[in-house]
Parts: structure tokens; C-alpha cells; sequence
């Protein structure tokens, strides 16, 4: 018997930005990745690396142009993302793959309450659910907003970092998505707020059976969250593997060079090392 086909499927994905006075910049240079319903992966890498580049690609968010994007195979739930209409992508977009992104003040619209923001969210992909005030209760709780029946009137700047973020994970999982792809979710928050997020999120794809990819420069969050780990180096997925052997068994020189990075824990006032970039190269890196 044949076996389902993944969730997600991508095969030799590009993307390039085009440049005025100069070649394109090529962002993702052919990235292959499959991900099973359910399962999460962590895309891990440092900052210009082809992170968010991939993860935006998925759902054709990119502007094109500049962005040019280009794959083999590029399939979330069956659907093929390249081949899509305008209206076929707003269908698939919060339906089947929604986005948490970094800084949640600019994803939340400062002048909207949390409850139309929410609700327009349901309007627009669950348009029969009859009680959205009930609906959108029932999410604020389940990401664990404290008081949610008052944070229903309340407007983003009426509530913490880690509260905005809450509220854009409500607003993210209230359409069911099969997949959630979560871009630095947490990078704007302090230490404690970041592992209760890390936390909330791990919980919610349990519970929900959905599929995660979480996008991170962050090797320390990712043990308790994903299956498995994606290491990403200079637009190309350098190393794969089920997350424990890759953080005890690092392959590339890339993925031992970015758990050196890692502060280990207990150790005051760890420096962050930068990555020798020189050192990599004459590795074959
Ligand atoms: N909108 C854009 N226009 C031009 N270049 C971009 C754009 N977005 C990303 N890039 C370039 O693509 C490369 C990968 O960026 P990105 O995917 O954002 O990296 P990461 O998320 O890993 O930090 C970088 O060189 C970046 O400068
Ligand atoms: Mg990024």
C-alpha cells in the first residue's frame, strides 16, 4: 500500500531577490525537505542564512518581484503551492499553513481590540462558526491568557510582549491550520517569556496533532519542540536529522561550529562565539 503523502513537500526549492544595479541575491539555493502531519522541525541557522526566505516561500508570501521563487515540488495538503491562483494562495494561507512571526507589535494591528482582530480571523477561514465570542474565549484560554473576557476588549498596547505573542498564536491556530510555521516566535521576549512560549507551543502541536516548523538561531530551545532538526548555512540545508543525534552528534562543521555558539548552561555571563566563518571554508564547509 502506498503510504500518505507528507504534509509538506519541497523539492529544490530557489529563491532569489532581484537588485537593481547588481545579480540577484540568492537567498535559498535549493532546499528539499518533506514533513509528515504532525511532526515538528526546527530550522535552525544564523541570521541570513535563508530562514525566513524558505519559511515565507511556502505560502508564496514573498512579493514577486523582487522575490523569484522556484522548486521542483512545492506541495502543502495536496495542494500545489507554484501552480496557485491569488485566490487559491488566501485559501491555503491560515487554512492549511499559518505564520507566527517575530515581533508581534508590527503583525497586530495597534487600532483593532483583541476580539476583532481574532474574529476576523475566524470570519475569514471558519466562517461557520456561529459563536465567535465563544470561539475566541475558548482560544485565548487554551494559549493561556489570564482574564481572557477582559483581554477580549483589550488593544495590543494594553498588554505585555508575551501577552501580543499569545494573542498572534490564538489568532494562528483559532483557523485549525495543519501547519504551523513559527518564524523566531520568541525572540523579542525575555528569557522566562520565551520558554513559556516554547512551551505553549510544544503543548498546542500535541494537542492539535498539527505539524510545526520553528525557525530559530537558537540551538538551546529547540530539544523539548522538534523531531527534527534542519540546519541551514548560506541558503542550503547543510545537516538533517532526528534533533537529539544532531545536538549530540553534530555532522557539519557548520552545526558543531553553532552548538559552540550555544551559552552552556550555568555558565555566568557566557559570550556568545561568533562563527568562523575562515575556519569553516578551509574545512570545505
Ligand atoms: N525582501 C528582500 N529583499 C532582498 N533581499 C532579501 C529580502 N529578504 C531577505 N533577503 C536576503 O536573503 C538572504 C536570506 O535572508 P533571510 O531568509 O531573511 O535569512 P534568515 O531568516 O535566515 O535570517 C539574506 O542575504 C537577505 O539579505
Ligand atoms: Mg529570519
Amino acid at each position: 500500500m502506498d503510504s500518505p503523502p507528507p504534509l509538506l513537500r519541497i523539492r529544490d526549492l530557489k529563491v532569489s531577490f532581484r537588485r537593481h544595479d547588481a545579480p540577484p541575491t540568492q537567498a535559498v539555493k535549493g532546499v528539499s525537505l518533506d514533513l509528515a502531519q504532525g511532526e515538528s522541525i526546527a530550522i535552525v541557522g544564523e541570521s541570513g542564512s535563508g530562514k525566513s526566505a524558505t519559511a515565507l516561500a511556502l505560502a508564496r508570501l514573498l512579493p514577486e518581484p523582487p522575490a523569484m521563487i522556484t522548486a521542483s515540488e512545492l506541495g502543502i495538503a495536496g495542494h500545489d503551492v507554484l501552480g496557485m491562483s491569488a485566490s487559491g494562495l488566501r485559501k491555503v494561507r491560515g487554512k492549511e499553513i499559518a505564520y507566527v512571526f517575530q515581533e508581534p507589535t508590527t503583525s497586530l494591528n495597534p487600532v483593532l481590540t483583541v476580539r476583532t482582530q481574532v474574529g476576523e480571523s475566524l470570519a475569514l477561514h471558519r466562517p461557520e462558526v456561529k459563536d465567535r465570542d465563544a470561539e475566541i474565549l475558548h482560544w485565548l484560554q487554551k494559549v493561556g491568557i489570564t482574564e481572557p473576557e477582559k483581554r477580549l476588549r483589550a488593544y495590543p498596547h494594553e498588554l505585555s510582549g508575551g501577552m501580543q505573542q499569545r494573542v498572534m498564536i490564538a489568532m494562528a491556530l483559532c483557523c485549525h491550520p495543519k501547519l504551523l510555521v513559527a518564524d523566531e516566535p520568541t525572540t523579542a521576549l525575555d528569557v522566562t517569556i520565551q520558554k513559556q512560549i516554547m512551551e505553549l507551543l510544544a503543548g498546542l502541536r500535541r494537542d492539535l496533532g498539527m505539524s510545526l516548523i520553528l525557525i530559530t538561531h537558537n540551538f538551546g530551545i529547540i530539544r523539548d519542540v522538534a523531531d527534527r532538526v534542519a540546519v541551514m548555512f548560506r541558503g542550503q540545508i547543510v545537516e538533517t536529522g532526528p534533533t537529539e543525534e544532531v545536538l549530540s552528534r553534530p555532522q557539519h562543521p557548520y552545526t558543531r561550529a553553532l552548538l559552540d555558539c550555544v551559552p552552556k548552561m550555568g555558565a555566568r555571563q557566557a559570550r556568545l562565539r561568533t562563527i568562523d566563518h575562515a575556519a569553516l571554508e578551509a574545512l570545505g564547509a
